[in-house]
């Protein structure tokens, strides 16, 4: 039989009804995405600086995972390019999920420091210690990403591990500030060892969030 006006109006109303809540829907989906792509992109929390960033995700690594991770600075605070900073917490980040996942530490200690226009990020845990195959690890991406980026930005990255001792990721990376990193007068890897040792790296101040 076929339908009445009303019984059309009434199935009509439903249809865009259905209509507008998944337009609804799909409108929340878009500014969840892309919510979530900015801060993939730029973490709100570098807009306090890269130490208080760093700071703050050891603190919430350590409330979440109840691994102890200590960081210290020299400064309250080091001024770099935009894209410098977010290449560190992305290398800090991968840093602290690998050994979340794979490292079976109970203790991080963090250093980051800058010293005559290098920036020192420095991660040691206590775990088991990485070794030469996991490095090769042909479907592993997050040591390849970490070094790109490095690489991207003229700086250095490193990871060795000591079996049932732990692993230790550092990396050096120019601030762009100092006139000595023109290609020919700067050699990173001398760069990486002296600040590696040196005493003003030793001497920095101690910043317990635990
Ligand atoms: N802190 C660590 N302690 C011990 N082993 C580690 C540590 N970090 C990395 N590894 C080893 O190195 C391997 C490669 O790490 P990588 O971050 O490249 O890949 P992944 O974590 O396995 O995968 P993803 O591509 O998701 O990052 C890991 O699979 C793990 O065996
Ligand atoms: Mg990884």
């Amino acid at each position: 039989m076929p339908l009445g006006c009303g019984e059309l109006i009434s199935v009509s109303l439903e249809f865009y009804q259905q209509k507008a809540k998944s337009i609804e829907l799909l409108v929340d989906r878009v500014i969840d995405s892309t919510r979530r792509i900015s801060l993939d992109l730029r973490p709100g929390i570098l807009d306090c600086g890269i130490v208080a960033a760093v700071q703050w995700q050891a603190k919430e690594f350590s409330d979440r995972t109840g691994i102890i991770c200590r960081v210290s600075c020299d400064n309250d605070e080091i001024s770099l390019d935009a894209d410098l900073a977010i290449a560190i917490f992305r290398v800090f980040q991968e840093t602290l999920t690998n050994i979340s996942k794979h490292a079976n530490a109970s203790r991080i200690q963090v250093k980051l420091v800058e010293l005559e226009g290098l920036v020192l990020l420095e991660v040691i845990d206590n775990g088991c210690g990485i070794t030469e195959i996991d490095m090769k690890k042909q479907d592993s991406f997050g040591i390849r990403g970490m070094r790109e980026r490095c690489l991207q930005l003229k700086g250095n990255f490193h990871i060795s591990g000591e079996s049932e001792k732990g692993t230790r990721v550092t990396i050096l990376i120019p601030t762009g500030d100092s006139e000595c990193h023109s290609e020919q007068s700067y050699d990173l890897n001398n760069k990486f060892k002296e600040f590696s040792q040196s005493e003003s790296v030793r001497k920095r101040k101690q910043i317990s969030l635990l």
